[in-house]
């Protein structure tokens, strides 16, 4: 159940228990100083390249360098433009040869400082090169945060879908400083707080009620912020730790995806929906769907609704600009995502708030049916 919450100055660690691929997340205000030390204590004599994109490193590549230089850690740094259109092969081999011209040897690491962009191209970067480099995750969003940047999936899009290129690649660390996402903007952190969200309306009814009283301090920058971010991650680290490779309880963590997918695609993988925004509509189908087969309450479907509009999330297909689809064409992109098997769709529904479950025989005709609903 719930802590009280911690103090802004406490950094928080929470442990990935993977054996010999263990590794400490650690939460807090501030900690991108202590980066450098962080380092040099687990790969005395490494040295680091980072790899960050323009928006974010005009606010706090500078900050990064400087933490790495003063623990005497030599750093080469790589910036990449924005935006999801950055996980693409053609970066990706831009990167590789980056980290190659700065001499990044097996015994160096590579430093992932941005969003979950830069965390699964700079992770699946340092994955691939010299058979595999050490990688630290430094998320500066919200989405990295709670997400992206632990459980070590790492990868790039590719044009038959996202996310389709990739491989499983754990960090060695992650710092996680709360007071970098200051500068991120509103609607990024918006997205973000979708994933948030998720882990409440995953497993843990009691964190989703604790959201409901406390998002406007996480979106303020007060201790709520680091508690959600401590929780989401307490989570997922235990999901992951046991089961590392998706092979069954790591698939709850797509609730809401495989409709936010379709929606995502459906908008061109464009800033008219980003990422977290497409989770937040998904979330709200799988609700709404599950309530439809008679699995849980309307009422539960819309609270759900109403907490996730509440922070300014879309909730429904027609709060996509100019979003040109219909049911047709959602389930085509349906099947194109990865989890279908033999006819049937696999989708992570929900008995209620904090009662998902992997559902791997979901008939197409109902989902179809679901969406044109939905559309009209
Ligand atoms: N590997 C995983 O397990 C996993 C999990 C969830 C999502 N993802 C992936 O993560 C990606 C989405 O991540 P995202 O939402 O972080 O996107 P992102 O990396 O594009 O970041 C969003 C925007 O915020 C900016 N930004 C980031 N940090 C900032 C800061 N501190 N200050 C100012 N601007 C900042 C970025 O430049 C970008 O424009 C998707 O590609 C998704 O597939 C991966
Ligand atoms: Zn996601």
């Amino acid at each position: 159940m719930m802590t009280a919450p911690l103090r802004a100055t406490d950094p928080t660690t929470v442990n990935v228990a993977l054996g010999s691929r263990a590794y400490e997340i650690v939460i807090g205000r501030g900690l991108l100083a202590s980066l450098g030390t962080r380092i040099a204590a687990l790969k005395p004599g490494a040295s680091a390249a980072i790899v960050s994109d323009e928006t974010v490193a005009t606010h706090h590549l500078a900050g990064a360098q400087a933490a790495l230089a003063a623990a005497g850690i030599p750093v080469a740094s790589i910036v990449v433009p924005p935006g999801e259109g950055t996980k693409s092969w053609s970066r990706l081999e831009a990167v590789c040869d980056r980290l190659l011209d700065a001499r990044i040897e097996r015994n160096d690491v590579v430093i992932a400082l941005g969003g979950g962009v830069i965390g699964d191209l700079a992770g699946f970067a340092a994955a691939i090169l010299r058979r595999g480099l050490d990688v630290v995750q430094v998320p500066t969003s919200l989405l990295a945060q709670v997400d992206s940047s632990v459980g070590g999936k790492t990868g790039i899009n590719s044009r038959h879908g996202k996310n389709l290129v990739g491989a499983f690649h754990q960090p060695i660390l992650v710092v996680a400083d709360t007071a970098l996402l200051d500068t991120l903007a509103q609607r990024d952190f918006r997205a973000g707080y979708a994933e948030l969200a998720k882990f409440g309306l995953l497993g843990d009814a009691g964190f989703f009620a604790w959201l409901e009283s406390n998002w406007q301090d996480a979106f303020a920058g007060g201790p709520a912020r680091e508690h959600a971010i401590a929780i989401a991650c307490r989570g997922k680290a235990a999901i992951v730790a046991r089961d590392e490779r998706e092979t069954g309880e790591r698939a709850l963590l797509n609730l809401g995806h495989t409709f936010g997918h379709a929606f995502e695609a459906a908008a061109g993988f464009s800033h008219r929906l980003l990422h977290g925004e497409a989770v937040s509509l998904g979330i709200v189908c799988a609700f709404e769907f599950s309530t439809r087969l008679g699995l849980l309450s309307t009422n539960e479907a819309g609270r759900v609704a109403h907490h996730l509009a509440a922070v300014g999330l879309p909730t429904h297909i027609r709060d996509v600009p100019a979003l040109q689809t219909n049911a047709d064409a959602l389930m085509e992109l349906i099947a194109q995502d990865k989890k279908v098997k033999r006819g049937k769709l696999t989708f992570i529904l929900t008995r209620g708030i904090g009662q998902a479950f992997v559902a791997p025989d979901v008939d197409p005709v109902q989902v179809r049916a679901f969406l044109a609903e939905k559309l009209r």
